[in-house]
């Protein structure tokens, strides 16, 4: 079975990571499981972008070589911000790996014998921050004249070298071709429109190496230059498994079951390198284009892109420290609509996780377990005859997942949640109207409560697999506690496909009254 195979940018360890770099990753992973949790082969990669000026240039400051930079910054803040966050990626690539090494240099001999690298002389200017050179549209002129980066509002170097070339201009027919029989190889419209007119104004060739930089790939036919380091760095995705290996080898078949990707995403930043000069080198070496490309939007700090540059970086710490990760990871898959720009405010998170998470979520848990517990000995009660309440709750939680399901799957985390959350509403009002604390007041009524206990634990069942993508922590927690780890096995391996199929949970199951899923919290200024 051919692996689903998402990939996040891999990220410049010039600096330690902030928030807007945990937020690709964030959603990579919880699209990634939510597609293992329908059943599917899943490939999830991540990494990180060593070589280049910018990393030799913070290594240079640093007073160390680039190697001893990378080292130190990857195993002390990259590899431990997955932890943070949670993310179960299955690889984590870094470039200066001899396995990216190697396929690289593999990669660009082959373009090159197939006649699109060649010699010549350029002059530009180039944003270090970007790393890239700037087309004449691409930058601005600052207040005192000077030329500016947009992306980074700092100055332009001009750079002249002589180094080689990718034709990338031969490919401006073949790709307006691509998307116009592939309209959604890049999402949203909004990026497909960019990409289309960017194409359409015509491609010219760019350069492919660096004669002034050492910190990065030996071309394999000069080893006077390096491979510029954005047209080492998109390779990872290939290279990570197993591009240029023997076929017949373990990696080979790696590549042969994963190869193309299924969604690469990236910051609308840089959607023209993974959505143009990406699918041209591609096509160059004769490899099959990746199915596609998303750009989703930044998050903004006072209306600017939140960046270490602009030194407005949050460190994701500082907010899994307080609300931990599932809020951290909730948050900002529901709060934000993927795909745009969106701004992050303290006050925000905090109502959210108060009203949807402590009051909604996990107060209706542990009204659940609180009452199995205190009325049925913390035994699961069979289920008496459904009334029109129950029906309609079990009807609303089919059509619940299903929209969630192709809101997920189209990565549309925020409507996915939404949806998901309704369902935890009704359920909350299906408590309130039902009164089951009434109920207990008279032995007449056992059976009718043992209906509602019962509909409310299932209804918890259900969310408990729905919402394990986005918080898998207090999910499996919440599984646990409604003893559906004894009876239904790892919550990992339940369906969410299957999520909605009422009855599921059986009588019998020990309720347990854990501690609260999302406890209230301090506020942290006071
Ligand atoms: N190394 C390149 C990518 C090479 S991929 C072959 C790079 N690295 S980066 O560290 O500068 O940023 C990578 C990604 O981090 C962005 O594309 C985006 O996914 C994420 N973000 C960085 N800052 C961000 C925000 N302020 N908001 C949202 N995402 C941001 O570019």
């Amino acid at each position: 079975m051919a692996a689903y195979y998402v990939t996040t940018p891999i990220y410049y360890v010039n600096d330690a990571p902030h928030i807007g770099h945990a937020y690709t990753t964030t959603a990579g992973d919880v699209l990634t499981r939510w597609r293992r949790q329908r059943g599917e082969k899943v490939w999830y990669l991540t990494g990180v972008d060593e070589h280049g000026t910018k990393v030799q240039r913070a290594a240079d400051a640093g007073g160390v070589t680039p190697q001893e930079w990378v080292d130190r910054l990857v195993d002390q803040a990259w590899r431990p911000v997955l932890e943070t966050i949670d993310a179960a990626n299955d690889d984590f690539i870094r470039t200066t790996e001899t396995r990216h090494r190697e396929g690289v240099r593999r990669f660009w001999e082959r373009v090159r014998e197939n006649g699109y690298v060649y010699e010549a002389d350029y002059e530009g200017p180039y944003c270090v921050g970007c790393e890239e050179f700037k087309l004449p549209g691409d930058v601005i002129t600052g207040e005192g004249g000077e030329q500016l980066c947009p992306v980074h509002g700092r100055p332009v170097e001009m750079l002249s070298e002589t180094n080689y070339f990718f034709k990338l201009s031969a490919f401006t027919d073949a790709l307006i071709a691509h998307y116009e029989a592939n309209p959604t190889a890049v999402e949203p419209v909004s990026a497909y429109n960019e990409v289309m007119s960017f194409l359409k104004a015509g491609l010219v060739d760019i350069s492919m190496s660096r004669s002034s930089v050492s910190w990065g790939i030996g071309l394999p036919w000069d080893d006077k230059q390096v491979v510029y380091v954005w047209f080492d760095a998109l390779l990872n995705y290939a290279t990570a498994v197993g591009y240029g290996a023997d076929p017949d080898s373990p990696e080979g078949a790696m590549f042969a079951n994963t190869w193309p990707a299924d969604v690469h995403l990236v910051g609308k930043d840089i959607l023209r390198f993974h959505a143009v000069y990406w699918p041209a080198m591609l096509l160059a070496a004769g490899v099959e284009l990746p199915r596609k490309v998303f750009a989703h939007g930044w998050l903004l700090v006072g209306g600017e892109k939140m960046s270490k540059t602009r030194l407005t970086g949050i460190s994701p710490e500082q907010i899994t420290d307080h609300f931990g990760a599932d809020a951290f990871r909730y948050y900002f898959m529901s709060a934000i609509n993927f795909g745009q720009d969106g701004s992050f405010s303290w006050e925000d998170m905090s109502a959210r996780y108060t009203a949807e998470l402590a009051n909604g979520l996990g107060n209706l848990a542990s009204r659940c377990t609180a009452m199995v517990q205190r009325y049925r000995e913390g035994s699961l009660p069979a289920p008496g005859e459904s009334t029109d309440a129950e029906k309609s709750l079990q009807q609303m939680l089919v059509s619940v997942s299903e929209k969630a399901d192709a809101a997920m799957c189209a990565l549309d985390f925020s409507t996915g949640i939404g949806h998901i959350r309704s369902f935890v509403d009704a359920v909350n009002l299906y408590v309130t109207e039902s009164e089951p604390w009434v109920l207990a007041k008279d032995e007449a009524n056992a059976q009718r409560l043992d209906t509602v206990l019962y509909t409310i634990a299932e209804s918890l069942r259900a969310i408990a697999v729905l919402y394990h993508p986005v918080m898998p922590t207090t999910m499996r927690s919440l599984w646990q506690q409604l003893g559906a780890d004894r009876m239904l096995g790892p919550i990992g391996e339940a369906s969410v496909v299957d999520a909605a199929r009422w009855g599921q949970l059986p009588a019998g199951a020990p309720v347990t009254k854990g501690d609260a899923l999302f406890p209230r919290l301090e506020d942290p200024d006071a």
